[in-house]
């Protein structure tokens, strides 16, 4: 405890192998998303009180709308449901909810549901947490291209002014990505933001992620040199 480390500005997470917990136990799919979102609450919390200013976490990808019709639906009264619940919690912890993705293809209770979420916890600053819904890495660099042409001047675009046509507009990149689940891949997740991001792969399955191992991921991070380039 009250060990010193330097906390990453901005963490995202790919919270990764629901599926595979429940399965395990011989449940439904639907069961390890529902624990999942209990470890949002407790990761959140844990990452405001370390001190962390931006937080983001990949709840549906783009390629998400290949699952059933059952599990999408599943999830998406899941968000709903647990958004709506945890918004008192938000304010008591003066933290921002932000979505990033395309919010268009969303079914209209969910895109109310962050709307309100979005006004509701507008005046909070403390630490701002992305939500990924619906997000897409290439989806989102696309639609930064097509805004940058609809403008239709000769704008001088540069790698800098680029990013203020993407979701995260106005954010540090994310200095670490963790992804939970085992798999080593970022599955079209900030694909533009996360070209210095460290990476840290855990073979721990998202419903079983503890606030303890993402300390100790946290002070990992803390120990890698991080060079941009540079010679040392
Ligand atoms: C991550 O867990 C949650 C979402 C993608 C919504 P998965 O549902 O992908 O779990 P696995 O990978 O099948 O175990
Ligand atoms: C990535 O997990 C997306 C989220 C965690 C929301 P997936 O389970 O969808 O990724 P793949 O399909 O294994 O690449
Ligand atoms: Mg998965």
């Amino acid at each position: 405890m009250n060990e010193k480390f330097s906390v990453p500005v901005h963490t995202a997470i790919i919270m990764d192998g629901n599926g595979r917990w429940a399965k395990k136990r011989g449940l439904k799919r639907t069961e390890g998303h529902k624990k999942g979102v209990e470890i949002v609450r407790r990761i959140v919390k844990a990452s405001a009180d370390y001190g962390m200013k931006f937080l983001t976490l990949y709840a549906f990808s783009t390629e998400n709308w290949r699952r059933s019709k059952e599990e999408v639906n599943f999830l998406f009264h899941l968000f709903v449901t647990a958004i709506n619940e945890y918004i008192p919690e938000l304010k008591e912890n003066k933290i921002k909810i932000n979505f990033i993705g395309d919010p268009s293809p969303l079914p209209d209770f969910v895109k109310r549901s962050i709307q309100h979420a979005f006004n509701e916890t507008a005046g909070n600053d403390r630490m701002i947490l992305n939500i990924a819904l619906d997000y897409g890495g290439r989806r989102e660099i696309v639609q930064a291209v097509n805004k940058i042409l609809s403008l239709g001047k000769k704008a001088k675009i540069t790698e800098e002014t680029f990013k203020n046509f993407l979701y995260t507009a106005g954010q540090p990149d994310p200095d670490l990505i963790i992804r939970t689940g085992g798999e080593k891949r970022l599955s079209n997740f900030l694909l533009y933001q996360s070209a210095y991001s460290e990476l840290f792969f855990t073979d721990t399955l998202w419903p079983d992620f503890t606030e303890k191992e993402y300390l100790e991921i946290l002070k990992d991070y803390s120990k890698r040199e991080r060079r941009f380039g540079k010679a040392t």
